[in-house]
């Protein structure tokens, strides 16, 4: 198949400069979208085509569209970044472009070809290029691409009519509170995903999943939830949309194995390459909660971080769990994880030089 194009049809009426330049001045996260977004329907006769870039606006669909039944949808997260010559890059968009393809492959969704993904970003950044943030401050634009199922049916089947669609959101920081560190609650409750489940694919269903976590988090006043795997409840997962990490005394740095049910972050992979940079040791293993949360105590855990696309790298300060409270470190942002997240925000916005070759430039 030829890749998809996406030819732009321009907005009549776009956002006016004073408005954009009121909204990029305090973004905040998942608020404010831009002018167009990118489109592009599958169906099981014809393939992909009616691809675009079009005015952003209201979708139509029915209500007996299956995804609003079966919740058979997929997504990704990714940012364009502007560096200071004006020009602007994404981090591994190919990255997210192949989770793209395992995540339909799981939901039975069609997969699209990392051409066309690739085009679907670039063509709605040239679109909306007065939508990407200065640098000042680390602000981006970030790009939701994701697919679902539209047809109209109500069978429990996989859809024969799919769309897919690229949304844009100048983004600042994912917590209201800034690059502060975080009060994590580990729930017992709840479990975020199952072993055979779909808790590797980046589906809208696991973060559904996670909601009701979130709410037992707040009640207890901790900004995340922390999942422990479905089976024995012991090990640790994931946030509710983050990966998690732990820096030891004897310099390791240490993460979950991926087991299935644990989201294959772009964010965590290059944690994991750009560790030995820090000379860190990386280790991808089995965390049994119990033993962290003691090494926590005794000090053999210095450090614990949060990431991803949206969250970037931020400190995890504190547990909660419903024995008592562990303090990490001094409860502050620790030096590896400050400093990693400059190490990967440095590349991203080209103020590092881009060893591993992870920047693919958008205009
Ligand atoms: C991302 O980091 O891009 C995600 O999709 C996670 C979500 C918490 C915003």
């Amino acid at each position: 198949m030829t890749a998809l194009a996406f030819p732009r049809t321009d907005a009549p009426r776009r956002t006016s400069d004073d408005e954009r330049a009121r909204i990029l001045q305090n973004p905040g996260f998942g608020s404010s979208f831009t002018d167009h977004m990118a489109v592009a329907r599958w169906t099981s006769e014809s393939g992909w085509g009616g691809d675009g870039i079009v005015p952003f606006g209201p979708l139509t669909l029915s209500p007996a569209s299956a995804v609003l039944h079966y919740a058979q949808e997929v997504f990704e997260g990714l940012k364009a970044f502007r560096h200071a010559d004006g020009s602007i890059w994404s981090f591994r968009p190919e990255k997210n472009a192949e989770r793209l393809q395992r995540s339909a492959r799981r939901l039975a969704l069609p997969e699209l070809d990392t051409e066309s993904f690739l085009a679907s970003v670039r063509e709605l950044v040239a679109a909306d290029v007065d939508w990407v943030p200065d640098p000042a401050g680390e602000q981006s634009l970030y790009l939701r691409p994701f697919m679902y199922a539209s047809e109209e049916f109500l069978g429990v089947r996989a859809a024969l009519t799919v769309d897919y669609c690229v949304i844009a959101s100048p983004a600042g920081s994912y917590f209201p509170r800034g690059v502060q560190p975080l009060v994590v609650w580990v729930t017992d409750t709840y479990a975020r995903a199952g072993a055979g489940g779909t808790g590797a694919a980046k589906c809208g269903g696991n973060y559904a999943s996670s909601l009701v976590g979130k709410q037992e988090a707040a009640e207890h006043g901790a900004d995340e939830v922390m999942f422990l795997d479905s089976s024995t409840h012991t090990a640790i997962e994931e946030l509710s949309g983050m990966n998690v990490f732990a820096v030891t005394d004897d310099g390791r740095l240490l993460t979950p194995r991926l087991t299935g049910s644990i989201l294959e972050g772009v964010t965590r992979a290059s944690i994991l390459r750009l560790a030995t940079d820090r000379g860190l040791e990386p280790v991808e293993e089995r965390l049994e909660l119990a033993r962290v949360l003691e090494d926590v105590r005794a000090g053999r855990i210095r450090e614990m971080f949060a990431c991803g696309t949206a969250a970037v790298i931020t400190p995890i300060g504190e547990f909660r769990t419903k024995d008592g409270t562990w303090t990490v470190g001094d409860g502050g942002s620790g030096e590896h994880t400050m400093a990693l997240r400059e190490l990967l925000t440095g590349i991203q916005y080209g103020r590092v030089e881009d060893r591993h070759g992870w920047l693919t430039r958008l205009v």
